[in-house]
């Protein structure tokens, strides 16, 4: 029987945040069936799954390499090792000089982006979203029964640190900021003058769609409009709210799109800068 809260026998019954979860709960209405959808639920999770995994693994594979991330004729470095702040770095791919000494060979050459970008996405909400129903199956598809039979939310380590997104998103914000810096040394020349080849489109591309991203986030939209009695006392506010919003209602397909154009930019400068083919130069 439901208790006072409304939610079952599930809530008042568990002293911590630990709640029952699943089909098997003594709530539930028994159904022999897993699950009465006959669509293809699973496509989406499994997609989602596949996409995921290959960036995951094209990511560590070139964070592991530490080579053609730069191409010092026309100024093109990859986001992947941006900044390049350290010793170790190629001659001409320090935009900021190099505080850090020579690293060991087993630390990534960019591993603060790595670290800050990495926590962004990990703890963004449509990945949070994504990753519960591709890699935990929690659950897969609506009205389709989960294999966990208990629930603890976010509340204890790792996942409470899922909360510190917008402490990511400040990150981000500096780290988009050094990628328009880069975007902009890209109209580099042969002859030391203004240049600019397909790998100049493709970088701007990229820079597009990673700040369409990181302006859509949920965090941001807080950010700017969120805590306020009245936005008519703030019409400003509202103003960015309003624009941040309509790109929000978007945000899951620029954090996909993104994802790929960051591979394809990483791939195109390594395959130009281990002279695999030459870039096209328009002036
Ligand atoms: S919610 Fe996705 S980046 Fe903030």
């Amino acid at each position: 029987m439901p208790d006072s809260t409304g939610f079952g026998p599930g809530v008042s019954e568990v002293s911590t945040n630990r709640l029952a979860a699943g089909v098997a709960t003594r709530d539930r209405a028994s159904i022999e069936q897993r699950t009465l959808r006959t669509d293809r639920w699973w496509l989406s999770p499994l997609l989602t799954f596949l996409a995921l995994t290959a960036w995951l693994a094209y990511g560590l594979i070139r964070a592991a390499t530490q080579k053609y991330y730069w191409v010092d004729e026309y100024h093109y470095l990859t986001p992947f090792a941006s900044p390049c702040i350290s010793d170790s770095c190629e001659p001409g791919s320090s935009h900021f000089g190099t505080p850090l000494p020579e690293m060991p060979i087993f630390i990534p050459i960019a591993f603060i982006t790595f670290v800050v970008l990495a926590g962004f996405r990990g703890t963004c909400y449509y990945y949070r979203k994504a990753g519960y129903r591709s890699f935990f199956l929690a659950p897969a598809a609506c009205a389709v029964p989960e294999p966990h039979k208990s629930y603890s939310g976010e509340a204890k380590f790792p996942l409470v640190l899922l909360n510190y997104h917008r402490y990511f998103f400040y990150g981000a914000l500096v780290f988009g900021l050094i990628n328009v810096y880069d975007a902009v040394l890209a109209f580099h020349g042969t002859d030391g003058g203004i240049g600019m080849g397909l790998g100049t489109v493709i970088i701007w591309i990229n820079l597009v769609m990673l700040w369409a991203y990181t302006l859509s986030c949920h965090a941001c939209r807080h950010i700017v409009g969120g805590r306020l009695r009245s936005f008519s006392q703030h019409p400003w506010r509202y103003r960015y709210w309003t624009w941040v919003s309509r790109l929000n209602a978007k945000h899951g397909t620029y954090a996909m799109i993104s994802l790929f154009t960051v591979i394809f930019t990483d791939a195109y400068i390594m395959s130009v800068s281990a002279g695999w083919f030459d870039d096209p130069r328009f002036f």
